[in-house]
């Protein structure tokens, strides 16, 4: 039987029709944007624009951010278009395996692992950071280095050991989602007005502080040194991808993180008003938005604080840190800043353990991945051993890694699937040019190769360390489908009946 056999769009519309009843459709295209920000703006903006823009982009890591968007927006027309063929709730994965097959449905859904469960551990790590910084600010202590450090950094001659916070924001909302309590869209409303607010006012107050000469030169020349990092390792800006264009490039594959969840959105196809029109609209609205304060946000960081003091003493709480340090009169600012980042990158790390666990629940009724995944508690109706499964996975990575490697293993990991989307989209409109599209890519012809070029140019920025870490992950599950995946899969059996989605606890009113 082919690698390439499809899941049935009957099956799944069926499955659909079925799960309208108990979903209602409210979300107009405010709501949806709404969701597109509350699952974009995060440490992505607030952690990994400060370590882009000092590792390898310097002040023109705004124009990282447009090079990174750029990849999203195109990305995301054929993540529309894909969304808008099969109208359900889903992700990229149930959407290829019923255009592009069962092989490359695993390989997305694979890719989505490192997509959300890494990208909950990156933010849960970034999350730890702000913590230190509030319990410094308000109380005058810290958690010690060693229990708030991945055992690959040190500061001072002390070695990390785990990072305990970054574990226990996971385990608390492990446990939140285990339950089942429902993030309410008034509540994540009120979350995208905080997270918004703050990044105004960080764009408003620090306007004026803004230095010029930081920014000259605009990107960072080849003789720019070398600093040490907390993890040990010399950073030299005379090496490829730390200086120039090319670190623009690389800058640009890490500031995706902060882009990353626009498509959310598409998930929530099912509760849209009218999903044709308006999800389209969501991701492209909510991308445009986003991309228009991360370019402002990053100017002012960049314009207040030497990218180099990001690499140094600013490598963590990046932004409370250049507030504190080079805003006087703004200690209330930076004060408020932690705390809105504590919530903001709660909320993010909510809908990616929930998307992740959601992701792996499908997978498993198609019988790609065992049945634990899709094991319902029986009060809560929640996926809680999966939940519970991945508390590890995600704390390993959260524990024990530093957030440079499990960032940039996001970042890979989601370009990856977005290069399979586009050059999806493109093949299907050859193969199958007659299955019913409500949202059309405008000028595929050049829309889909283009996306998935610059998602690649990214990728090749990444250098060998993390192309070796995709490939490992990706080999780790080729072995898993052959092994496990292809002797259990629904479909090759011919018991194809695709159940509903557990509760979704996430855009109920
Ligand atoms: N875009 C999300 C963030 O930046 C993942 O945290």
């Amino acid at each position: 039987m082919s690698l390439f056999i499809k899941k049935s769009i009957q099956s799944l519309l069926a499955a659909s029709a079925e799960s309208d009843k108990s979903l209602k459709r409210t979300l107009g295209p405010t709501a949806l944007v709404a969701l597109g920000i509350g699952a974009i703006i995060g440490a992505g903006l607030f952690v990994r624009t400060a370590a882009a823009a000092g590792g390898n982009a310097g002040p023109a890591v705004t124009i990282s951010f447009i090079i990174a968007a750029i990849g999203c927006a195109l990305a995301g027309l054929c993540y529309a278009e894909f969304a808008s063929m099969i109208p359900i709730a889903g992700s990229a994965y149930t959407y290829s395996y019923a255009t592009m097959g069962e092989f490359i449905a695993w390989i997305i859904g694979w890719d989505l692992v490192l997509e959300y469960a890494l990208g909950a551990a990156t933010v849960a790590i970034g999350w730890s950071q702000y913590l230190n910084d509030l319990l410094h600010t308000f109380f005058g202590i810290g958690i010690p280095y060693e229990w708030s450090h991945s055992p690959f950094q040190s500061a001072d001659g002390v070695h990390g050991i785990v990072n305990l916070p970054a574990i226990l924001i996971i385990f608390l909302l492990t446990m939140l989602l285990i339950r089942g309590t429902a993030e309410s869209a008034a509540v994540n409303n009120v979350i995208v007005f905080v997270k918004v607010a703050i990044v105004l006012l960080i764009i408003g107050f620090g306007w004026q502080f803004i230095n010029p000469a930081l920014h000259t030169p605009y990107m960072i020349p080849e003789n720019a040194g070398t600093i040490k990092l907390s993890t040990g390792v010399l950073h030299d800006y005379a090496a490829t991808g730390n200086h120039g264009w090319f670190g623009v490039l690389r800058g640009a594959s890490i500031v995706f993180f902060a882009f990353i969840g626009f498509d959310a959105v598409s998930t929530a196809a099912q509760e849209a008003k009218n999903p044709q029109k308006d999800m389209p609209l969501g991701i492209l609205i909510s991308l445009v938005i986003c991309t228009a304060l991360y370019i402002l946000f990053s100017h002012v960081l960049t314009g207040i604080a030497s990218y180099k003091e990001f690499l140094t003493q600013g490598s963590e709480a990046s932004v409370s840190y250049a507030i504190r340090h080079h805003m006087p009169g703004f200690e209330w600012l930076a004060k408020l800043v932690t705390v809105a980042i504590l919530a903001g990158f709660s909320s993010v790390i909510l809908v990616m353990l929930m998307g992740q666990t959601r992701v792996f629940y499908t997978m498993s009724t198609d019988g790609l991945v065992p049945p634990v995944f899709s094991k319902l508690h029986p009060v809560h109706r929640t996926p809680y051993k999966s939940q519970w499964l991945f508390f590890i996975f995600v704390s390993i990575f959260a524990g024990f890694v530093p957030d440079s490697i499990v960032g940039d293993m996001v970042s890979i990991g989601t370009l990856f699937a977005f290069v399979l989307v586009c050059l999806g989209i493109f093949i299907l409109r050859r193969t199958d040019p007659d299955i019913n599209r409500p949202f059309k890519t405008p000028l595929y012809q050049i829309v889909c190769p283009l996306g998935a070029l610059v998602c690649l140019g990214m990728i090749a920025s990444e250098g060998w360390e993390n192309w070796a870490r995709l490939i490992v992950w990706l080999i780790i599950g080729f072995v898993i489908y052959f092994g496990y995946g292809i002797k259990h899969s629904k479909v090759r059996l011919g018991l194809d009946k695709t159940p509903l989605d557990p509760p979704n606890p996430k855009y109920v009113d």
